[in-house]
């Protein structure tokens, strides 16, 4: 029989994308979310055919404890984000004490944990092809960007932390820039989000800085294969693997590629906005590019979704949720 797996966050952007993918594997899913960001709709027509979902929140353990009840793995990936508005607190509460509580009833369970983790732990490290060994170079303590970063770096060193004192098994996930149906349509999920929006109506691309900054996008379908070979490896325990793409892109090139595939018949529209006009000490990071060897070569992951055809997939779930709001 195969393994029962609760995925907390299972009606965000990874978790809807996830959980179809393991119930047509066989796999037992509960999902686990507080709907702060999630969408039930997403995932409402598995109820039943192997998915259960509970409506909680991470922060209170005992809710953890009753979701995990049975579980052989965890995936953890509720978090709060990125807290370019503000919102810095409930990002530390969310994503530390959600981890705390993760591990500790994984610890009295004898679950095995999969972290969802992220990118932003490498900060500023000015590196190309970052890999798992690369410095974590996080910014000023002020800047309350760092702290979704020092989150989960902190929330990695509980995975640590758990194996080393309860023998908790663990594997965390890097991800990055992750795009695909069901993401965010607003910043939360990531420029392209907001690009294809402005490209279908037609209006002015915001960009942020000069553009020239660049990202490795990576679609959902490649990082649930990767998270499905990190859970079925027999190589992935107490490792950290980068989960991501080889397609670099700077943001403004992003944003003519989304105006081509969406077909606008006028010249791209851009608007370029200071960092200042959003933040009063936003700091970007210049480049970001994961080398995923590590999982290439011990998990057998390669991303096999390139970025155009990913971007039209995307795109057309866009529109048609843009005709119809709240059904994300
Ligand atoms: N998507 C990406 O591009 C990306 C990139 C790097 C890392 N990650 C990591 O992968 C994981 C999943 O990312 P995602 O894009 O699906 O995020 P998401 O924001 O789409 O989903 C997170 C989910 O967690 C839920 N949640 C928030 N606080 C909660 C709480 N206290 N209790 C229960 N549920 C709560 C939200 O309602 C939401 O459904 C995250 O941990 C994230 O750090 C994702």
């Amino acid at each position: 029989m195969n393994a029962r797996v609760l995925i907390t966050g299972s009606a965000g952007f990874l978790g809807t994308n996830l959980v179809p993918a393991l119930v047509a594997k066989g796999y037992a899913v509960i999902g686990l979310d507080n709907l702060m960001h999630g969408h039930r709709s997403a995932v409402r027509e598995l109820e039943g055919t192997g998915f259960r979902f509970i409506e909680g929140d991470v922060r209170d353990i005992a809710t953890v404890r009753a979701a995990a009840d049975g579980a052989d793995v965890i995936i953890h990936f509720a978090e709060a984000k990125i807290p370019r508005y503000g919102g810095t607190r409930a990002t530390l509460e969310a994503n530390v004490i959600g981890t705390e509580n993760v591990l500790a009833v994984a610890a009295q369970n004898g679950a095995r944990v999969i972290y969802g983790s992220t990118d932003e732990v490498y900060g500023k490290n000015p590196e190309r092809w970052l890999n798992e060994e690369a410095a974590l170079v996080l910014g000023q303590t002020n800047v309350n960007r760092w702290a979704y970063a020092a989150s989960k770096l902190l929330s990695e060193q509980l995975c640590f932390a758990y194996q080393e004192s309860h023998g908790v098994k663990m594997t965390i996930l890097r991800y990055t820039s992750g795009y695909g149906i069901h993401q965010s349509l607003d910043w939360q999920g990531g420029p392209q989000s907001v690009f294809i929006t402005a490209a279908l109506r037609g209006e002015k691309i915001p960009i942020h800085g000069d553009g020239l900054q660049s990202r490795t996008f990576t679609h959902a379908g490649d990082m649930v294969r990767g998270t499905v070979l990190a859970l079925e490896s027999p190589y992935a325990d107490g490792e950290i693997f980068n989960i991501g793409s080889r397609d670099e892109i700077t943001i403004i090139n992003l944003a003519y590629l989304i105006w081509r595939l969406v077909k606008n018949p006028q010249k791209p529209r851009l608007e370029f906005v200071p960092y200042t006009d959003f933040s009063r000490n936003y700091e970007d990071v210049r480049h970001r590019a994961l080398d995923i060897s590590k999982a290439s070569y011990l998990l057998g992951y390669e991303p096999r979704v390139n970025l155009a055809d990913g971007l039209r997939e995307t795109i057309q779930w866009q529109a048609s949720m843009l005709g119809s709001p709240g059904e994300i």
